[in-house]
């Protein structure tokens, strides 16, 4: 068995994280329960900041607070000083809530509504990252009408789409975010941001995937990118200061998973960076990432009392857990694989395969297929590994079920930062039909 961060097992031969038994953590707190280590956090943002102190160039980190946003977890990326990027009025609000510095808080979003942008103006974060045209006139209007000026990255759509291993190039992208490259719209947004004067455009932004295992996508991105710097550069004097590759850095959920390791994404970027501006006579710009899964995607665990079974004799077993697609909805939304134990006895032989159901009423709301585990027994708690990123930030209320509360764990003490939902928060916003 292979355990991640400061998983082990300890003297009572349970599952232990941040020095604190799971089964503990299940009793005190009851399941589904989401629980993160926060020192693997702590070293997943300090690992991507030491690989670009190493290089000795600017840079920033903004941890992509789409993957799991929680005031504890914001307030966690400012004590590790990482930046923060926010898709939303809520995931603004969520990083507002929590005191995080708004100079350091970057504004994604193909469709953002005014009222949002004129809440990140008002709250005067430190960029906001330009999607499309639309967003260009409303931006402008927001800012002549508050006669603020406001720094601005362009997000462009490189012509690459990579994922895990696959990266695929494609002459022009067919994606519903950024400007287009080949076909020009690009520079046609460049030019119309650089003549609004309360823009100060500070760069280019792309994010080519998800879960990306090498690192030849960032590279081909950068290529493209920096040859059309050096284009601007010629017709309108325009020269990046900052170059934002996204996020996207691949973590390992399966023994089948082979990621890299976030300093080797980071040194290659930049030395492909370095090369490519000292090719094209641009000067370095800072460089910035947005990592989200890899900074608190192997973190996480999701810890789940065990129920019903049923065999379907011939043809496999189902064992059902106290949550599912409601608390991870990943392996029904993409076939994401997973790894799990049992929290009691997370070093039993294996005896048996059993396939993981939630319990929503839904056959696609499975969690795990036929997964190799000791004979199940009642009182087991399943501990599902690497659950850290996606799962509370896209958990929902299917079948009315209340979310999980979230606790953190570090030193031996366990920190609730999110708690339970409760029947009554379920039906709080409800209003009588009469
Ligand atoms: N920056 C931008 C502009 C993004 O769109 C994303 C993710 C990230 C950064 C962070 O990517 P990460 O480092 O987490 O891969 N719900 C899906 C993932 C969607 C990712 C969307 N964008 C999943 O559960 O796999």
């Amino acid at each position: 068995m292979y355990f991640y961060g400061t998983t082990g097992v300890n003297k009572n031969g349970h599952l232990e994280i941040g020095g604190v038994d799971a089964v503990e953590l299940a009793t005190k707190f009851g399941t589904p329960l989401y629980v993160y280590d926060v020192a693997l956090i702590r070293e997943r943002a300090r690992a991507f900041k030491q690989a670009f102190i190493e290089q000795n160039i600017k840079f920033q980190v903004a941890y992509a607070s789409k993957a799991f946003s929680t005031v504890a977890m914001v307030q966690l990326a400012e004590e590790e000083e990482l930046s923060l990027d926010v898709v939303s009025g809520g995931e603004l609000y969520t990083a507002i809530a929590a005191g995080f510095p708004p100079e350091k808080i970057h504004f994604h979003g193909n469709n953002k509504s005014r009222e949002e942008l004129e809440m990140a103006l008002d709250s005067r974060i430190g960029c906001i990252v330009v999607d499309n045209f639309y967003e260009i006139g409303l931006l402008k209007e927001i800012c002549h009408e508050k006669n603020v000026n406001v720094n601005i990255l362009l997000r462009i759509t490189p012509g690459i789409e990579a994922h895990t291993h696959d990266y695929i190039l494609t002459g022009q992208e067919d994606s519903k975010f950024g400007f287009d490259l080949q076909n020009g719209q690009a520079e046609q947004a460049l030019a119309e941001v650089l003549t609004f004067h309360q823009f100060n455009v500070l760069g280019l932004h792309c994010h080519i995937g998800s879960q990306i295992f090498e690192t030849t996508g960032f590279l081909l991105a950068a290529q493209k990118i920096v040859e059309k710097m050096a284009d601007w550069n010629h017709k309108f004097s325009f020269e990046a200061q900052v170059l934002n590759l996204g996020g996207g850095f691949g973590i390992r959920y399966t023994k089948e998973d082979e990621p890299i390791q976030p300093s080797q994404y980071v040194s290659e970027i930049i030395k492909e960076v370095k090369k490519l501006t000292e090719q094209y006579q641009l000067s370095m710009p800072e460089i910035w990432i947005e990592p989200g899964r890899s900074m608190v995607g192997d973190a996480g665990i999701t810890l789940y009392h065990t129920g019903s079974s049923k065999d379907v004799p011939g043809v496999r077993k189902y064992l059902a857990v106290d949550g599912g697609m409601s608390d991870n909805i990943r392996p029904s939304l993409y076939q994401a694989k997973y790894e799990a134990v049992y929290a009691n006895r997370p070093l039993a032989q294996s005896e048996e395969t059993v396939s993981i159901a939630g319990k929503c009423c839904e056959s696609g709301d499975m969690l795990i297929w036929d997964l190799p585990l000791p004979q199940s027994a009642e009182e087991d708690i399943l501990a599902v590994f690497c659950t850290g990123a996606y799962g509370y930030s896209m958990a929902n209320n299917y079948n009315r079920i209340p979310r999980p509360a979230v606790v953190f764990v570090e030193n031996g003490q366990a920190t609730l930062v999110v708690k339970r939902e409760t029947y009554e928060d379920l039906v709080k916003l409800d209003l009588p039909l009469k």
